[in-house]
């Protein structure tokens, strides 16, 4: 069963976490001179560890920060992308330690930074490797040219906002003219609503919890989420972002029930309407006394459900947007760009969900693997 032992132990979490925070440590500690005053705590001033075999921002922290900003950008043709990767990996280490000065001495909190490149760099290192093939189109786009693809992702998460243009400013100084960014999107989390033991996700702006189903044990993870192999890629993930606009007020006109017929879910407690608890698994057969489906043909999470389809599952890590419109920056990371691509054009064809979203920006990048200071960020794919 796919979705069998979901939730990782607390002690397996901890465990996790622990072994991070240690490395972590090690890789902060050039310099605490410059190390902000602790008074002036942020929202969460718990560090996340910049370094280990996976970068931080996918998996970690959970729940993730409620502040994001992602920067995608185009590296010059000429220019060489291992050392550029590398120095990008020592300014995030710096800045996620507090000992950049670019920092301008805020506390950097639990700000994560993670790095991805897109198709066109990976193919220079081999045109066969997961993260080479670019994203197709799909119905309902409506993307400018700079809005699609980009050769770098530098995705930014902070509890404190404040944090993130300072800290994408600092990396596109490090840059300098190697990069030229395309397009940037902020976006924020509400609060978290638990779902199960260790898990919690928060809503978005259609007012349903969004984030529950994924690759949330360790097991899931390994089979899902990093991809294993070739070595140059391994502890990577391969990364899809989709700026989503949401018709809201075309939604607001549905009836509440209306509204969890189209995405098969209550909106109050995020429970299938198949029933069960959040955590439950859409009961995708169960049926009504008079014969009609719980959760509609079109519903959504029937559209999208992994079985259905015959794929992984997908870790989602969305963060709802304001400007330029309301709407979602749906992202998922999977080790399989097929899962995304094969989900989407099955629920091209009929999720009663797609019909309210307008696709404005569309991008995939190969996260790349863990970093720290005897292999530096990128080396195993730009030696
Ligand atoms: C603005 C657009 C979207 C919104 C508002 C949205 C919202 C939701 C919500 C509320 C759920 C149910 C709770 C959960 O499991 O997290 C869900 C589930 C899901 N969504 Fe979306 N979604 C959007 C777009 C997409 C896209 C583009 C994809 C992938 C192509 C996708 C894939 C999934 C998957 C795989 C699930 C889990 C289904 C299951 O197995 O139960 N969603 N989404």
């Amino acid at each position: 069963m796919r979705r069998a032992d979901r939730h990782p132990s607390r002690r397996a979490l901890l465990d996790a976490t622990g072994a991070m925070v240690a490395v972590g440590l090690t890789a902060g500690c050039e310099s605490h001179s410059a190390r902000p005053d602790r008074r002036d705590a942020p929202v969460s001033a718990t560090p996340v560890p910049p370094t280990g075999r996976h970068q931080a921002g996918v998996t970690l922290p959970q729940p993730a920060q409620h502040n994001l900003l992602a920067v995608v950008a185009d590296v010059g043709a000429d220019v060489a992308v291992g050392p550029l990767l590398a120095e990008l990996g020592q300014a995030v280490a710096r800045l996620t330690a507090g000992t950049d000065a670019r920092l301008m001495g805020l506390p950097p909190g639990d700000l994560t930074v993670t790095i991805g490149v897109g198709p066109r760099l990976v193919r220079t290192a081999g045109p066969a490797l997961p993260g080479a093939a670019d994203l197709p189109r799909f119905s309902r786009e409506r993307i400018a040219p700079q809005a699609r693809g980009g050769d770098l992702l530098i995705q930014i998460c902070a509890s404190d906002a404040l944090v993130l243009p300072v800290a994408a400013a600092a990396l596109a100084d490090r840059a300098g003219d190697r990069i030229r960014e395309r397009w940037r999107q902020s976006g924020r989390r509400g609060a978290n609503v638990p779902v199960a033991e260790g898990l919690s996700a928060p809503r978005n702006l259609l007012g349903f919890v969004d984030g529950i189903v994924g690759p949330n044990t360790t097991a899931e993870q390994q089979r899902d989420l990093w991809l294993t192999g070739p070595a140059p890629v391994a502890g990577g993930t391969i990364a899809v972002l989709r700026r989503m606009e949401l018709d809201l007020t075309r939604f607001a006109t549905l009836s509440v029930a209306d509204q969890e017929a189209v995405v098969g879910r209550h909106r109050a407690t995020g429970v299938p309407l198949s029933g069960g608890t959040a955590a439950s698994d859409p009961d995708l057969g169960a049926k009504t006394p008079d014969g009609r489906y719980l959760i509609p043909a079109d519903a959504h999470v029937r559209r999208a459900h992994s079985n259905v389809i015959g794929v992984g599952l997908m870790l989602r890590r969305s963060y709802s947007t304001d400007e330029p419109a309301p709407g979602l920056l749906f992202t998922s990371f999977q080790n399989d760009l097929r899962t995304f691509t094969k989900t989407l054009t099955h629920m091209d064809s009929s999720d009663a969900l797609l019909g309210f979203t307008t696709t404005t920006a569309s991008a995939t990048f190969l996260i790349l693997p863990g970093f720290d200071r005897r292999r530096p960020l990128g080396a195993t794919l730009f030696p």
